[in-house]
């Protein structure tokens, strides 16, 4: 006898999701920026953000990190009620983000920019002048990060002498540091060269596949967001059009007259 259901499912309510926002809203002046945004991130999954310049991506990934302060509605976080909560408070209930612009250390070394994310974690003070001893935790730990993230062989590296894909690794891996269970990605391709795509593919594979992590990503590349997201999200002028799977939302009319039928 076959069954379709997993074992343990249909008993009891769904788990509580990693991430959920209820009714989202931003008013700027006379501006709606997003309009009444709902929707859940279940824990261990990677959910695509997409939709045309302008229409509220970043916005959404600074109201659920605390940047900005919504006007309506809620951001959970393993079903806590954060939306009062500061930056830091999310940060440390396991909140972890990359900005859409580079934001490492670009003097420094490779090694040094994943030791100073986890100092800054930790809530120690920030120190230049600590120098990492071969039996130093937090430079273990950093070296360990970095080569999970395929930066092994680049740790005395100046941070700002690598290329594009290998600075977005560098801030993954300072984002591990920072021992995330939810992280979200702003436009983790951007000037990464074509080559480079599909290790940071994999990069980004690995925080749900090897740490467990939740993940909300923005990209526009849908060839990249189809090998490593189970839905899409779509916003569309502060709105959100649709989440489904990929292939639903592609097929999905109103999203292809509004976004797909743009240039990327
Ligand atoms: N602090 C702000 N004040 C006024 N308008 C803003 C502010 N931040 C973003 N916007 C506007 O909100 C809209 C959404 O911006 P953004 O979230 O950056 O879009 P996306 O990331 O999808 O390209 C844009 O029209 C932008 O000009
Ligand atoms: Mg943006």
């Amino acid at each position: 006898m076959t069954s379709t259901t997993p074992a343990g499912a249909g008993v009891g309510p769904s788990p509580t999701p990693a991430l959920e926002v209820r009714g989202l809203s931003l008013r700027i002046g006379g501006a709606q920026i997003l309009e009444d945004i709902s929707f859940v991130v279940p824990t261990g999954q990677v959910v695509g953000v997409i939709g045309p310049n302008g229409a509220g991506k970043t916005t959404l990934f600074n109201l659920v990190s605390g940047v900005l302060a919504p006007t309506g509605g809620q951001v959970l976080l393993d079903g806590a009620d954060v939306t009062g909560r500061t930056i830091t408070q999310r940060a440390n209930a396991g909140l972890g983000r990359t900005f859409q612009t580079s934001s490492l250390f670009p003097g420094l070394s490779v090694e040094e920019n994943v030791r100073l994310a986890s100092q800054v974690h930790e809530g120690g003070a920030i120190s230049l002048v600590r120098f990492p001893r071969p039996g130093d935790p937090a430079s273990r730990r950093a070296r360990d990060l970095l080569g999970s993230v395929g930066l092994g062989d680049r740790l005395r590296h100046r941070a700002g002498d690598l290329p594009h894909g290998d600075k977005r690794k560098l801030e993954i891996a300072m984002l591990l540091a920072t021992d995330p269970s939810v992280v979200l990605l702003d436009e983790p391709m951007a000037g990464v060269a074509s080559g480079d795509v599909p290790g940071l593919t994999d990069v980004i594979r690995s925080l749900h596949r090897d740490h467990g992590c939740t993940v909300l990503m923005v990209e526009h590349h849908m060839e990249v967001l189809l090998g490593l997201v189970e839905r899409v999200a779509v916003l569309h002028f502060g709105h959100l059009l649709a989440i489904d799977t990929p292939e639903a939302v592609m097929a999905d009319p109103t999203v292809q007259s509004a976004y797909l039928g743009e240039p990327a």
